[in-house]
């Protein structure tokens, strides 16, 4: 296949290459996947130029451009999205017998906690960027945690790589341990900072980030969205509806709303670059919203199977007549690798 180029290729990479040309969930993955087992992308101006059978694309290079060839046994492809992970649950991975609440308090909270220490924030960061990049992700939505300094310490670390990272502060003012609480007013204050801070700054986007429902009050949420119609080009992150009492608890703490979504969706949050962790359980009319709101969500399979929190049924939530944009997601701490 060649592709049309009009700017100068800087440098070629050589190997077997597999790429997309559509949705393998729309079309037969056979019609849309491209395979080149000796394939060439040229690259330059931060585009690709070129792209197809070696042989081929080696002729159309100019004679002094660097082609590095990574052999056979490697596999070239556009990089991975992980649409949800929480970068501090890095060394938690697979702390094992838990469901989604009991896991948050046993294990989470105490874990996060330690990311009040700038200098452990930085290690862990460094360690999970390098992760995510020996395993083909570079570009991730993030969750840090409720300490402004596990920010800096990402998105330092993401910056120095060169990656593209949406993250954001954890905001959290009720039902955690008091050390990981935040209020209404320093949560607004401290991601405002962050965002004015790190947001455009090279590739780094920033997410407002209520961890989810039940760790927020009203009027954390109601700022959260204020903050959203400041900074409009920001992305926003959170759960919903993973975990079966996680839903009875929401129903619980937001009485006079119609649901789970219905919550997110009063406080302004839900519009397009709106990522919601999970979505396991939404009801049909919370997918009609998702759709009409041009909300995403995150589906972590892993984490789903780990944590007992259910099956999504992606197809279900893409159907045509009210597609929901999903992505994949790690999640991470609560997956198993
Ligand atoms: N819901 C609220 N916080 C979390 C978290 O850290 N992980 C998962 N899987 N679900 C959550
Ligand atoms: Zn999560």
């Amino acid at each position: 296949m060649n592709v049309p180029h009009t700017v100068k290729p800087e440098a070629a990479i050589r190997g077997p290459v597999l790429t997309f040309t559509g949705d393998p969930f729309k079309q037969a993955p056979d019609e849309v996947m491209v395979y080149e087992p000796d394939g060439i992308v040229a690259f330059g101006g931060g585009k690709i130029t070129h792209f197809g059978p070696a042989e081929v694309i080696e002729k159309q290079l100019p004679p002094d451009i660097e082609i590095t060839n990574y052999g056979p046994d490697s596999l070239i492809s556009a990089g991975f999205l992980d649409s949800h992970v929480h970068f501090p649950q890095t060394p938690m991975i697979g702390a094992f017998g838990e469901q989604l609440l009991d896991w948050l308090n046993t294990y989470t909270f105490p874990m996060e906690r330690r990311y009040a220490d700038k200098t452990f924030a930085s290690a862990v960061a460094k360690m999970f960027l390098n992760e995510c990049l020996k395993n083909g992700i570079t570009t991730s939505c993030v969750y840090c945690t409720v300490y402004p300094q596990s920010v800096d310490a990402l998105f330092e670390e993401a910056d120095r790589l060169g990656m593209r990272i949406a993250g954001g502060k954890v905001m959290m003012d009720r039902n955690a341990p008091d050390y990981l609480l935040d209020t209404a007013q320093t949560s607004y204050e401290e991601s405002k900072a962050l965002i004015e801070k790190w947001h455009g700054h090279n590739r780094i986007m920033y997410a407002i980030t209520p961890r989810f429902a039940p760790t927020s009050s009203p009027e954390q949420l109601a700022v959260a969205g204020a903050l959203w119609d400041e900074y409009p080009d920001c992305y926003m992150q959170t759960h919903i509806a993973e975990n079966l009492e996680e839903i009875e608890w929401v129903k619980s703490l937001f009485p006079e709303r119609k649901g789970y979504l219905d919550v997110y969706d009063h406080y302004g949050l839900c519009r397009p670059r709106a990522v919601f962790g999970h979505g396991i359980h939404l009801t049909e009319d919370e997918l009609c919203t998702m759709h009409q709101t041009g909300s995403a969500i995150a589906h972590c399979p892993t984490s789903n199977f780990f944590l007992g929190s259910g099956f999504f049924n992606a197809r279900l939530a893409m159907q045509e007549e009210r597609p929901v944009r999903v992505g994949i997601g790690t999640d991470l701490g609560a997956g198993t690798s």
